[in-house]
């Protein structure tokens, strides 16, 4: 890769945030060793990893980070907390702003944005606090549907819910994870996955991912069990027209979103139409991961995504 690819010279002095207070701290470990090497690989020299704790804003201080590689997920990492301390100590970032992370991190706010594009395909569902009568709030929807928390990843607290007899247990199992929880219409299809990446500020699709799991959905031993699912890449499921119209809806989604270099984002099909579930901001960069085996698909190696995405730092609103 030329010198002229790069926004940041090879010899400034990077740090790759990994780790965190999230549930998937781990899964950020290895996001962020892969990064770490890829930029050394890259010739950044000056890459280091930096664990994020709660004592992350002493560690980053007076520093001369020229910039910060975000490869956090989940809380404190992905829903705009980091990314306020990071604006605070004037270090650009890799990924979306504080706004478009705090959006994307609760689903519910994420489809009250999104709604406001009637291209967007949202599944029907209720948004139900603790304390609200929960069968009320779903007597419009059509059973089976899915509870989920709010603010969750991984398929954290999710239950698939079959009648109304099921949905209480399900919902006590949604709120010990948030208080809020997020009621949709289980869509019996198949589940894919589209990376959204930016070049000089200007976003694009990748590759879409389609991932068959061996469960009912896929829920967290699909996701992470070895074998309990296939990875087809890109999806030969869908139509020529529906792979174009998921490409588009995903990078108009991505904007609407405010969202900034980098984001992946996941859809249900059935009957070979998509319906919108979330947007996330931080994907994971693991050598399983989804990111890295979408930009593949399509010619854009691990390393080049890297850059790619080290490049878009500092535009996020
Ligand atoms: N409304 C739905 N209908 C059918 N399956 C769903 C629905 N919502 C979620 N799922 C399944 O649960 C998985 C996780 O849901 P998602 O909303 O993406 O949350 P997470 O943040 O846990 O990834 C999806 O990959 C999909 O397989
Ligand atoms: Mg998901």
């Amino acid at each position: 890769m030329e010198n002229n690819d790069r926004k940041y010279a090879k010899s400034e002095k990077i740090a790759v945030l990994y780790g965190g207070l999230s549930s998937e701290k781990d899964v950020s470990k290895r996001s962020g060793k892969n990064v770490f090497e890829a930029l050394k690989r890259l010739g950044y020299e000056n890459a280091e990893l930096v664990e994020v704790d709660q004592n992350i804003s002493e560690k980053l201080k007076g520093k001369d980070y020229s910039v910060a590689y975000n490869a956090l997920h989940g809380k404190y990492g992905e829903d705009g907390c980091i990314q306020g301390i990071l604006e605070l100590l004037k270090i650009p970032y890799t990924g979306s702003g504080v706004m478009a992370s705090a959006i994307c991190m609760n689903k519910e706010y994420t489809k009250k944005v999104l709604s406001t594009d009637k291209e967007i395909p949202l599944i029907k569902s209720v948004f139900v606090k603790k304390g609200d009568n929960v069968l009320k709030a779903c007597e419009e929807l059509k059973y089976p549907i899915i509870t989920k928390p709010v603010c969750e990843g991984s398929s954290f607290g999710m239950t698939k819910v079959n009648s109304k007899e099921e949905l209480l247990p399900a919902y006590e199992e949604a709120i010990k994870f948030n208080n809020d929880v997020l009621i949709e219409e289980f869509i019996d299809g198949f589940f894919v996955t589209v990376g959204v990446l930016e070049k000089e500020g200007k976003p694009f699709a990748t590759e879409i991912l389609e991932i068959r799991p061996k469960n009912e959905w896929y829920d967290f031993e699909a996701k992470y069990t070895k074998g309990m699912s296939d990875f087809i890449v890109p999806s030969t499921s869908l139509s020529k027209e529906s792979t174009k119209k998921i490409k588009e809806l995903s990078v108009k989604a991505h904007t609407l979103a405010g969202c900034s270099g980098v984001s992946r984002i996941d859809y249900m099909i059935m009957n070979n139409e998509p319906y919108f579930l979330e947007i996330n901001t931080s994907p994971g960069m693991t050598d399983t991961s989804d990111l890295p085996a979408q930009a593949s698909a399509m010619g854009i190696s691990y390393d080049e995504l890297v850059l790619m995405i080290l490049n878009s730092a500092g535009l996020n609103k």
